[in-house]
């Protein structure tokens, strides 16, 4: 113990003597990992948009899409040295394998802080208007360094930190010359890489999609999908927010109130409005809602069935006949195992194992 402690305050005086103590110890990345990529970029930038798809492309003329450009916004959501001491990088709370959600009600980030709402899937967000739980609307290029920042995420509070820290890191020489043209390193060209790893990230090879795009009524789909797509749709009432055509949010709202609890403790974006979540991928994102208080679908079904708590803002798509109460769906048993059956088409298994998406760093 007291060797190792030795062997710490060493590597800190070696560190403090070889940067002339400007900088601070934890502005230097402790151990490169191996970075990992082919020779050439996978195909980022061109790949075809299923029609059914019917959303507006939300990339600025300002940060159009490159292979280059991408993988580079690859290998900063993997890099541990975006947080403050080296631990912490996007992937550990959006893990590839579940959708790029966490599997924990709350996540823990850079010093073990607890986030205080649920880490969130990550597919599609170049149709999306809005961001975060609470709706954000700035453009992407913006929101993906807010968790950069972020006091209990990731902790690098001053992006100047950040950018001596990435551009003290050899391999993004050559990162950054070939998706923008010169090396140097602004938080800039940070957040528009990250944007463009994003806006990659296109999940459209789900069960349901492929029978959308088949075209034949659903033909694939078994006789319980069918019931459920219809059940989702019709009697239970969510296609009014989770838009079939819309990835399952919902264009043009930002966010409701589901009417979790009588009092928020949370309020959300207001009122206990909280955004609408695609629900592509959601077998494998639970926990489920802003606070991660649902393990399983069976229990976010049950929640919209019977367990809808009246509120003063509770949406008019959840009051019951109108008067404005707490809706009671009196779904049967057989319908609720179809809504279950039907929300699993969602996953897409090849957005969840793509090679593209994978960390490129070697451990
Ligand atoms: C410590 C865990 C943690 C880390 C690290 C983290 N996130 Fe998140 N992420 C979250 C949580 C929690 C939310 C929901 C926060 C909220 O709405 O208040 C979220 C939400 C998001 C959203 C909004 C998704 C949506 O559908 O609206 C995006 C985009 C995002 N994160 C990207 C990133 C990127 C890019 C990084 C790395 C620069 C990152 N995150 C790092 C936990 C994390
Ligand atoms: C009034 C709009 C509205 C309707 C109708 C609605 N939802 Fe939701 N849904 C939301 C909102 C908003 C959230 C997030 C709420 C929160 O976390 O506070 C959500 C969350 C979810 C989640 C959790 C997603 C996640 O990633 O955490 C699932 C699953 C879900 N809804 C399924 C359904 C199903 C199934 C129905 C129909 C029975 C339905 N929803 C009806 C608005 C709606």
């Amino acid at each position: 113990m007291k060797n190792s402690i030795f062997y710490v305050l060493v590597l800190a005086f070696v560190s403090f003597a070889i940067t002339g103590c400007v900088k601070s110890i934890d502005t230097e990345p402790q151990e490169l990992s191996e970075l990992q990529l082919p020779e050439i970029p996978y195909n980022y930038a061109d790949i075809s948009i299923p029609t059914h798809f019917n959303m507006e492309d939300n990339t600025p003329s300002d940060n159009q899409m490159t292979d280059h450009g991408a993988t580079l916004g690859r290998v900063l959501f993997y890099e541990k040295a975006m947080s403050k001491n080296n631990t912490i990088a996007c992937a550990s709370c959006h893990e590839q394998s579940i959708g790029f959600a966490n599997a924990t009600a709350f996540s823990t980030g850079f010093e073990g802080q607890i986030t205080t709402r649920n880490s969130m899937s990550i597919a599609n967000h170049r149709f999306a208007k809005q961001f975060f739980w609470n709706s954000d609307q700035r453009a992407l290029e913006e929101q993906v360094m807010a968790p950069i920042a972020n006091h209990i995420e990731m902790g690098m509070e001053r992006t100047s930190d950040l950018v001596i820290k990435i551009d003290a890191i050899p391999y993004y020489d050559d990162l950054f010359t070939k998706a923008f043209g010169s090396s140097e390193v602004t938080s800039d060209k940070i957040g528009k890489a990250l944007a463009q790893f994003l806006r990659s990230m296109v999940s459209a090879d789900s069960k349901f999609d492929k029978a959308v795009m088949a075209d034949n009524n659903f033909a694939d789909f078994t006789e319980l999908e069918k019931l459920g797509f219809e059940v989702f749709r019709d009697k239970g009432g969510c296609e009014d927010c989770h838009h079939s055509m819309e990835d399952f949010a919902a264009s043009w709202r930002e966010s409701a109130n589901i009417g979790l609890d009588m009092d928020y403790a949370d309020e959300g974006a207001g009122n206990g409005h909280f955004k609408i979540p695609s629900l592509r991928n959601v077998a494998v994102t639970g926990p489920y809602m802003h606070d991660g208080r649902y393990e399983t679908l069976e229990e976010v079904i049950e929640h919209y069935d019977n367990g809808v708590k009246p509120h003063p803002n509770l949406d008019w798509a959840l009051r019951g006949n109108g008067i404005g109460g707490a809706q009671n769906l009196e779904l049967t048993f057989n319908e609720k195992q179809a809504l279950k059956a039907f929300l699993l088409t969602l996953t897409d298994e090849q957005y969840l194992t793509d090679v593209k998406y994978s960390n490129p760093f070697i451990d």
